[in-house]
């Protein structure tokens, strides 16, 4: 699905470390198979990605081959297996001081099962900021750029952006989505949330981060796809207001922003989703003591300042 979507959506190259571990056993697995002699299987030690993997010269349900020990000589599997080894280990440790390589993604979660995020929740702090349309969410994420150095994801602004990018396969369908107030299929907005991520990163030379990620998750699937392969969130800001005042605000925007769905009828459905779909969201965090909320009925200023209140008493007076 995401394969043209052109550097902004599904770099979908394997993770290279496990690329270099799965290419290492397979090619030590047929050097095994092809001697015909033996039956080795090889299965990988527990902490690794690929733990459950194993490779197997053996038919399934099928017996192993009589050994014919005698006739072949050991150490030059040993051999293998060392160098092979040896080669892995240095090449880890060379990585490990390297910015996020670009291909390394989620993607080879999908090849591969559960893998551990792309980005380390110790080096890169997300803190995802919810709340209705309307809410202040951006408003709010742009002061905390300015006073503490976030880099500001907004999930509704990436997916806009890739609506307009010529060629994008997902123009119409991100185009219908906002406009319905639906949720875009969330393989599209996990991915270009994890490539700004890297390009910040990369960008930058570092691994480490902090992302306000705002207007996500909007429904469980992201929720658990985003903290399974890009990064675990530390914290849900969660802004909470009336409909009737998100919906003042949103008409008012309207008269300016441009946007298709400032309009009475996509708000409707916007908060109905909201309501429905996203809701059950922020209750999910809440069960896990992640959500801080904080009411932005007021103004703008009030609302910042309960916002650094909130970030002070989670994070302390260093954050
Ligand atoms: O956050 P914002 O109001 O800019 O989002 C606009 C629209 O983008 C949403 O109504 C929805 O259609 C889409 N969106 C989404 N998934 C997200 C964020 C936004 O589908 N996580
Ligand atoms: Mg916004």
């Amino acid at each position: 699905m995401a394969s043209s979507l052109p550097r902004q959506a599904f770099r979908l190259a394997s993770s290279s470390t496990t690329t270099i571990r799965a290419a290492a056993s397979r090619r030590c697995a047929s050097t095994l198979q092809n001697t015909g002699k033996r039956t080795t299987q090889w299965s990988f030690p527990k902490n690794s990605n690929s733990g459950k993997r194993a490779y197997s010269s053996l038919p399934p349900g099928g017996s192993p081959p009589p050994r014919e020990t005698n006739k072949i000589a050991f150490w030059p599997f040993v051999a293998v297996f060392v160098l092979a080894s040896g080669g892995y280990m240095l090449l880890v440790d060379r990585r490990k001081d390297m910015p996020p390589n670009p291909k390394s993604t989620s993607s080879a979660a999908a090849v591969e099962g559960p893998s551990t995020p792309a980005f380390s929740p110790t080096d890169v702090t997300v803190i995802f900021v919810l709340g209705g349309p309307g809410a202040g969410k951006g408003t709010q994420c742009a002061r905390l750029v300015r006073d503490y150095g976030f880099t500001h994801l907004s999930a509704g602004d990436l997916l806009r952006a890739e609506q307009d990018r010529p060629g994008s396969q997902y123009g119409q369908l991100i185009q219908d989505c906002i406009k319905n107030g639906a949720i875009v299929p969330m393989e599209v907005t996990v991915a270009l949330l994890e490539n700004a991520m890297r390009d910040t990163l990369t960008a930058a030379r570092t691994r480490k981060g902090r992302f306000l990620i705002d207007g996500f998750p909007r429904k469980m699937d992201q929720a658990v796809k985003f903290e399974e392969v890009v990064c675990p969130a530390k914290m849900v800001l969660f802004y909470d207001c009336p409909e009737e005042e998100m919906e003042r605000r949103l008409l008012e925007r309207g008269k300016t922003s441009g946007r298709a769905d400032d309009n009475a009828e996509s708000i409707r459905k916007r908060f109905r989703t909201f309501v429905e779909t996203s809701m059950p969201v922020v209750d999910y965090f809440e069960k896990q003591g992640k959500v801080v909320k904080v009411d932005s009925t007021p103004g703008p200023d009030k609302v910042y300042e309960a916002t650094r209140g909130q970030l002070r008493r989670v994070f302390g007076d260093k954050f």
